[in-house]
């Protein structure tokens, strides 16, 4: 199937000069939802390494982690944004274009140890991706790999990831 085809491409959004992938069109689409959960699914449970738990990010890494935590047996895990989450959080502070934003997820959602699978719908600079990653390598827990739909390859997001597997299933 072509996922590619699925996704719109939407001139000047959010400011002018940004061309947004837009996976909306892409979520509607019943036979396209359901190829891109089975494929996500099929490449992340061929990793090295058993995933315990999914961690997705807010909001869209939500729509995508949850199926694939389902399909392969394990938990799911928001990071959310901050102030979202009520129980007691870590917190990581990252770098934006224009100043910081911060992470958060609960303190006794995972464990030192916890095989832990990254998943968002996207990749842009892999800001988002990589303050997860140092946010749960802080909580101590072992990075099985990172899991998104779409890569922006000239934005060169995975140069600031760990050296871990990284799969993406549509490539710019
Ligand atoms: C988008 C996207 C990723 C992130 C990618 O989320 O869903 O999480 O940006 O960009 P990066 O690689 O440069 O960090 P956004 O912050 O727009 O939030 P949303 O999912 O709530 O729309
Ligand atoms: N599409 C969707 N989300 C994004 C994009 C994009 O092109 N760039 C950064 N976040």
């Amino acid at each position: 199937m072509n996922l590619k085809s699925l996704i719109r491409d939407i001139p000047d959004f959010p400011k002018p000069g940004i061309l947004f992938r837009d996976i909306t069109t892409l979520l509607c689409d019943p036979q396209g939802l359901r190829y891109t959960i089975d494929i996500l699914a099929e490449k992340c449970g061929n990793l090295e390494m058993q995933v315990d738990c999914v961690v997705g990010m807010e909001s869209r890494g939500f729509i995508f982690g949850a199926p694939l935590a389902y399909r392969l047996g394990s938990g799911f895990v928001p990071v959310r944004k901050k102030g979202k989450l009520p129980a007691a959080v870590h917190r990581i502070d990252y770098q934006l274009e224009y100043g910081t934003d911060s992470l958060e997820v609960h303190q006794d959602a995972l464990t030192p140890g916890s095989r832990v699978l990254i998943v968002d719908d996207l990749i842009a600079t892999g800001g988002t991706a990589s303050a997860t990653a140092k946010l749960l390598e802080k909580i101590g827990c072992e990075l099985v790999g990172f899991g998104f739909i779409v890569e922006l390859k000239d934005l060169q997001g995975r140069k600031h990831l760990p050296d871990v597997p990284i799969i993406s299933l549509v490539e710019y």
